[in-house]
């Protein structure tokens, strides 16, 4: 049974006072009422340890954006795993659309940065996705299976339960234009019988999150959709009360 799984990443907003605001408000919304899903907030590394403090006697998790997956040393700039971890933060979002494109990274290094997180026992969310031209000529599926395999090759099969995957189309993100529950589901089934497949894992352990301009108003479709374990959440994760409404939206206890 996969608990379903609620990630907000706030991207470069919010400072640490803010944070604190918000976390506050998050926290009595879903103290009043609870949900099922496991809640993540990933803020920027400055707000970490903010959320982290806010939640502290809660089962609400702090998460990050990004790390560098070198143990320490001359990255100017750059945070380690071992920073993350010290900071109590249990997953890491790595390979965002946002870092590839803007940040010229590779599938080489988000591959890297997935083995280093399970390995220093922090979940990896791994971000995959198409673009609308490669939707366009069908090619969905190649594209996410190509991802998949390339970011996850430095695994063992009986790893993959430890990873979580994001799949989040790149024309959906912050678009105002979403995929559909369907389109997603499907997706999923593919990730699941593509990766059993090639690398023989238990990928019924494994946990599949849809991303890509979820909100309030259409959670209802993707916490129904089959084999999509929750949702990773940009825009309306910045306001406390959209964001209580989305893991809501996975049963309340
Ligand atoms: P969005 O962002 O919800 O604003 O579309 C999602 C993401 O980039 O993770």
């Amino acid at each position: 049974m996969r608990q379903p799984l609620v990630v907000a990443n706030w991207k470069m907003n919010m400072t640490s006072p803010e944070a604190k605001d918000y976390c506050q408000r998050l926290r009595e919304l879903l103290q009043e009422t609870p949900t099922l899903a496991e809640v993540v907030v990933c803020p920027p590394f400055t707000a970490i340890e903010t959320v982290r403090n806010a939640f502290l006697g809660s089962d609400l998790q702090v998460g990050a954006q990004n790390f560098y997956p070198a143990p320490k040393g001359a990255y100017t700039g750059e945070v380690s795993i071992s920073m993350l971890k010290a900071l109590d933060c249990r997953y890491v979002i790595v390979g965002h659309s946002e870092r590839r494109l803007r940040f010229g990274e590779t599938a080489e290094t988000i591959g890297e940065k997935v083995k280093v997180a399970i390995e220093n026992g922090i979940t990896p969310i791994l971000c995959v996705g198409e673009t609308m031209s490669e939707r366009s000529l069908g090619m969905t599926e190649k594209v996410i299976g190509q991802q998949l395999l390339t970011c996850l090759k430095h695994l063992q099969p009986e790893q993959l339960p430890q990873v979580v995957v994001a799949y989040e189309p790149l024309w959906a993100i912050g678009s105002g234009r979403s995929a559909t529950a369907k389109d997603a589901a499907q997706l999923a089934k593919y990730a699941r019988q593509r990766l059993q497949r090639l690398m023989n894992g238990n990928t019924e352990a494994m946990r599949i999150l849809y991303g890509g301009s979820v909100t309030p108003e259409n959670i209802q479709e993707f916490a129904a959709a089959e084999g999509v374990d929750g949702v990773l959440v940009g825009g309306a994760s910045l306001n406390a009360d959209k964001f209580a409404a989305i893991a809501r939206a996975y049963g309340v206890k």
